[in-house]
């Protein structure tokens, strides 16, 4: 029996990962392939909650009965993600975000000169919107949620990104080239800005979304 507890919320959650344009047949971008912010989706769903997913280049079917909102870039993702937001009662960021973009977007593809060295590529910081969110909260009393995709020193940097970024929950998992990213099947820990500590077993990615809507409802106001 799926519990009915987030009947009359309205959740955004963030999937994929953004592509920074250089030129319009190139791009910058990750691995993710969506499905936990898809999981995350579903189950919410399930639940009873009204969902936008604001989903970034992810080859997942739409899920039945939400509400999905196509992005590519990190821009374009702050856009939509703010505007589901202004009334939502939890945002959980899934998505992968670049950090930086490329400083400019050449409207013609580049061209290799004959014997010249390749230009060095420029960078420009992207906005941080789980930063932004969790220090100007849209909405009173909603609850933010962030993910921390980590490589090395996985809880160590996830404590330190939990008090950066001030969210209320933040799940820290561990990625690698094969790992995490595109499987069925995630680990994590979730910290709380309460300094609570709840580890999720190796199991489906629809499980440690369930676990991360237990935390938000209980947080609810
Ligand atoms: O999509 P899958 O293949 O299922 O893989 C799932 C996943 C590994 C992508 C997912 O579980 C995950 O960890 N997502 C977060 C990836 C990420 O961008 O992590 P980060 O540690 O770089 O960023 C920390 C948090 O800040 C994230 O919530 C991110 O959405 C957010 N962020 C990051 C940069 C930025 N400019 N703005 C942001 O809001």
């Amino acid at each position: 029996e799926v519990p009915a507890d987030l009947a009359g919320r309205h959740v955004v959650v963030s999937a994929g990962g953004t592509r920074e344009p250089l030129d319009p047949v190139r791009y910058l971008g990750n691995r993710s392939s969506g499905k936990q912010g898809y999981a995350l989706a579903c189950t919410a769903a399930a639940r009873g909650a009204r969902v936008t997913l604001v989903a970034a280049n992810s080859a997942l079917p739409d899920p039945a009965g939400v509400d999905v909102v196509p992005v590519e870039s990190a821009v374009q993702l702050r856009e939509a993600v703010l505007k589901a937001a202004a009334d939502a009662d939890a945002v959980v960021m899934a998505a992968a975000v670049a950090d930086f973009r490329p400083a400019v977007y050449a409207p013609a593809k580049i061209k290799k000169k004959s014997g010249a060295e390749p230009e060095p590529l420029a960078l420009v910081r992207n906005p941080d919107i789980l930063a932004e969110l969790s220090t100007d909260r849209p909405r009173a009393g909603q609850i933010v949620v962030g993910f921390a995709a980590e490589t090395d020193d996985v809880l160590a940097n996830g404590r330190t990104k939990l008090a950066r970024k001030r969210c209320d929950l933040l799940v820290v998992n561990e990625v690698g080239e094969t790992k995490t990213f595109g499987a069925e099947e995630n680990e994590a820990v979730v910290l709380g800005a309460d300094g609570s500590e709840t580890p999720v077993p190796h199991g489906p990615k629809e499980a440690l979304s369930d676990t991360v809507w237990d935390l938000v409802v209980l947080r609810f106001p």
